[in-house]
């Protein structure tokens, strides 16, 4: 793997950095992504499930697929790529986590400062009186939407669907952390869905170097990126993180 002077440049003095992660990252932790070959979406088209009318018109299957999905989720184990982010959290004073996956994978990696865009799959919430429920509260609910135990409302998943926004508050706190990057990591999405894809586009313009990290090209590699690093995440990530380590000592 060939890296760059400016990024090794980057490497030895930066303060600031940001991971903008997607499905890719956990990838060698057995969980499908959306798209591609495996994807999860190959056999539903995803506003066939992951939307609030598909949801209302069939909350059982909406539910029976986020139930199947925390499954694989909850047997999954974070891999050498969520670890190796916290490995970069002890050498860099300011490391900034922000994530499109809704599978937890990087809090059960130890990882700090995680935004997560699309919300969190182990969380639920009730749609009438918005009362939280954790996953565990209805890990038995394999079949048919669980109903509110204060309204009778029935419980959604906490994660953001098509035509939904993405929670404020987070999302300007990743803008904030985007802009005053001084290497911003694009590692395992296919940065085609926004505004998420564009946080990559708002780095460049505020002078961070944008480096992606994915098995495959994307729209990003022949726009935005300033350097493409070909290879697996569990791969190329620990790499970079020794050379890190060495370059900073
Ligand atoms: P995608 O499934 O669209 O893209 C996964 C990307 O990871 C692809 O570019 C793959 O080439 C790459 N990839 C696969 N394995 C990899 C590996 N081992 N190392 C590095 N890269 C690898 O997933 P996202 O871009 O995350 O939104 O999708 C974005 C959003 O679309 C998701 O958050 C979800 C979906 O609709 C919501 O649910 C709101
Ligand atoms: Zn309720």
């Amino acid at each position: 793997m060939q890296i760059s002077a400016n990024l090794k440049n980057r490497l030895k003095n930066a303060d600031k950095i940001v991971f903008l992660t997607g499905a890719g990252i956990s990838a060698e932790s057995g969980i499908p992504t959306f798209r591609g070959e495996n994807g999860l979406w190959k056999n539903f088209r995803p506003e066939e499930l992951a939307n609030f009318n598909a949801f209302i018109k069939n909350p059982d299957l909406v539910w029976e697929w986020y139930q199947y999905r925390r499954e694989i989720v909850r047997k999954a184990k974070p891999n050498s790529a969520h670890l190796a982010i916290t490995g970069f959290q002890k050498l860099f004073k300011d490391v900034t986590v922000i994530t499109q996956n809704v599978d937890n994978l990087h809090t059960r990696a130890g990882n700090e400062n995680v935004l997560e865009l699309h919300g969190n799959i182990e969380k639920n919430y009730c749609i009438d009186c918005k009362q939280r429920y954790d996953f565990t509260d209805f890990s038995e609910n394999k079949k048919g939407v669980p109903r509110c135990k204060k309204c009778g409302g029935i419980i959604r998943p906490d994660v953001v669907w098509f035509g939904e926004s993405l929670p404020q508050d987070i999302f300007r706190k990743a803008e904030n952390k985007t802009m005053q990057s001084e290497i911003f990591f694009v590692v395992g999405t296919s940065a085609v869905v926004y505004p998420a894809a564009g946080l990559a586009y708002l780095a460049k313009d505020y002078g961070s170097y944008v480096v992606e990290i994915n098995i495959d090209t994307t729209d990003f590699s022949y726009s935005v990126a300033d350097e493409v690093l070909l290879g697996k995440a569990g791969e190329v990530l620990p790499k970079i993180l020794s050379l890190a380590e060495t370059l900073r000592k």
